[in-house]
């Protein structure tokens, strides 16, 4: 893997970046402790296609409720799981959870962990990237 180091410090709380790693888009967001909480929303967990992302592999790390391996930072390689468009980050006006993903090709609709609603025409999850914290303020992708 090559691997790309990204810098967060400027990231306040609610904002993300896209970076390009190995050509893909990753969308990396910082969380607030109320996106943390949406994610943990019943409502929301029922709109899921797949909850615990048991469809769709990801790193060990990331096997969580959150798919982070930290909780306040969410990192997704943001190419559509339907036919590979690019998914935007959105905030929460548009979507039941805050800072999802909304592809513009077909509409499909992930929540702020990269996870894709019911009935979407893409079949799973947003890929979790290989990483690790470097340091506080760094994350490595690769
Ligand atoms: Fe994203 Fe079809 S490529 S919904």
């Amino acid at each position: 893997h090559a691997i790309l180091d990204v810098t967060v410090q400027d990231l306040e709380p609610g904002s993300h970046k896209i970076v390009v790693w190995q050509g893909l888009p990753v969308a990396i967001q910082r969380r607030t402790p109320e996106m943390l909480r949406a994610l943990e929303d019943p409502t929301l967990l029922a709109q899921l296609a797949d909850p615990h992302s048991h469809i769709h592999q990801q790193p060990a790390e990331a096997a969580n409720p959150h798919r982070s391996l930290r909780t306040d930072y969410g990192v997704y390689i943001t190419i559509c799981t339907h036919l590979g468009c690019v998914p935007n980050y959105q905030d929460s006006a548009n979507l039941p959870a805050s800072g999802g993903f909304f592809c513009p090709c077909h509409g499909s609709q992930f929540d702020g962990a990269g996870r894709v609603l019911r009935n979407m025409p893409a079949p799973y999850n947003l890929p979790v990237p290989p990483l690790h914290f470097v340091d506080d303020n760094t994350i490595r992708l690769g």
